[in-house]
């Protein structure tokens, strides 16, 4: 089993829709998936579930259904992490643990615990890997993948989830922002990995800890968020820059000529903007994808349907193939 995380500094690049509509790729090709929704801002929960079930999650006290529940005994002192509740779109298949506002308030209590860590301290042990934990429990035998969604910023839970995952996908739009945003994501990659290979050494003996490889696995280029009256001139000199910054900074290992990036093997895919699709997926509360003409997607939408499902069809593969998972 593989767990991936898809991550980027600079909100709103369409990350969570991207790994939702992953979530669902892999579930129909045969690879069971757990989506983890480790964002505070609980958007991609939103985007599986109905308000009338999201108003069933987060009722006004405990929320035992969502991460926030199965992490409450750490965050109130008094135990250790409680089963996470899955939400089932597909029995055994297609598994969400939903997110929560109220995540927000392990932040500090995570920040605490990163230097304690290098105390021995067990209780930090616990916070530390509470997600990682959580994660392989829902897990369980039956997902072949967990993917996780995070919110875009560096902070201790984005740092204690990426140690929790095996892999990152770094999904990137074609401007100034995201290449600034790239070139503090690979030096903090970099750090969390050596930090947490030094704690591993002290870790406590019976606790099972991930082992925080973090390995990136390429980036995918959101062009959706181009805004159309921009000549294409500008967003094309931004994407023949990424390349050369993901080897400097993510790989640590500059080009003096990189590749363009339609040559570039970390170049996972171009996401194209789907225009009316999406809109027409959210309120069908479905991926953009499996839209029918019962849905409104009707004459030109018919073919923009199909090219979506090809584009992420052979996303999901390439990711499939390095994670080393089996893809129907
Ligand atoms: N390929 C696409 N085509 C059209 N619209 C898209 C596409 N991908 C994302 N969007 C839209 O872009 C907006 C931002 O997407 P999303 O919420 O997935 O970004 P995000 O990176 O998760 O944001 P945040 O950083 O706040 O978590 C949403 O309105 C979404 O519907
Ligand atoms: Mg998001």
């Amino acid at each position: 089993m593989k767990t991936i995380a898809f991550f980027n500094n600079k909100g709103g690049v369409g990350k969570t829709s991207l790994v939702y509509h992953l979530a669902w790729m892999f579930a129909s090709h045969g690879v069971p998936v757990l989506a983890a929704d480790l964002d505070p801002q609980a958007n991609h929960t939103a985007m599986f579930l109905n308000e009338e079930r999201l108003e069933e999650l987060w009722p006004d006290d405990e929320h035992p259904g969502t991460i926030y529940g199965a992490l409450r005994p750490i965050l109130r002192g008094t135990g250790d992490i409680a089963d996470p509740h899955i939400e089932w779109m597909i029995p055994e298949t297609l598994g969400l643990i939903p997110g929560d506002l109220g995540l927000s308030r392990f932040e500090d209590k995570l920040s605490d615990a990163w230097p304690r860590c290098h105390n021995r301290d067990e209780s930090a042990y616990r916070t530390m890997t509470a997600f990682y934990r959580l994660l392989q429990r829902g897990a369980g035998q039956w997902a072949k993948i967990i993917l996780i969604d995070v919110g875009p910023n560096l902070g201790a839970i984005n740092r204690s989830a990426l140690i929790a995952s095996d892999q990152v996908c770094l999904p990137l739009a074609p401007d100034l922002f995201s290449l600034q945003g790239l070139k503090n994501l690979g030096p903090a990659l970099r750090e969390w990995r050596n930090i947490w290979s030094d704690l591993l050494e002290k870790k406590p003996r019976n606790l099972d800890v991930p082992r925080g490889t973090i390995e990136s696995i390429g980036y995918i280029v959101m062009q959706h968020n181009i805004r159309e009256s921009r000549p294409v001139k500008s967003y094309q000199r931004w994407l023949d820059r990424i390349p050369g910054v993901y080897c400097e900074s993510v790989e640590n290992n500059p080009q003096p000529s990189p590749p363009s990036p339609e040559k570039d093997p970390n170049n996972l895919a171009l996401l194209k903007h789907y225009h009316s699709l999406m809109p027409m997926a959210m309120e069908a509360r479905k991926p953009m994808f499996f839209l029918k003409p019962a849905d409104g997607a009707i004459g030109a939408h018919v073919e923009a349907v199909r090219t979506c499902y090809n584009d992420f069809h052979s996303l999901a593969r390439r990711i499939a193939d390095k994670a080393g998972v089996m893809m129907n």
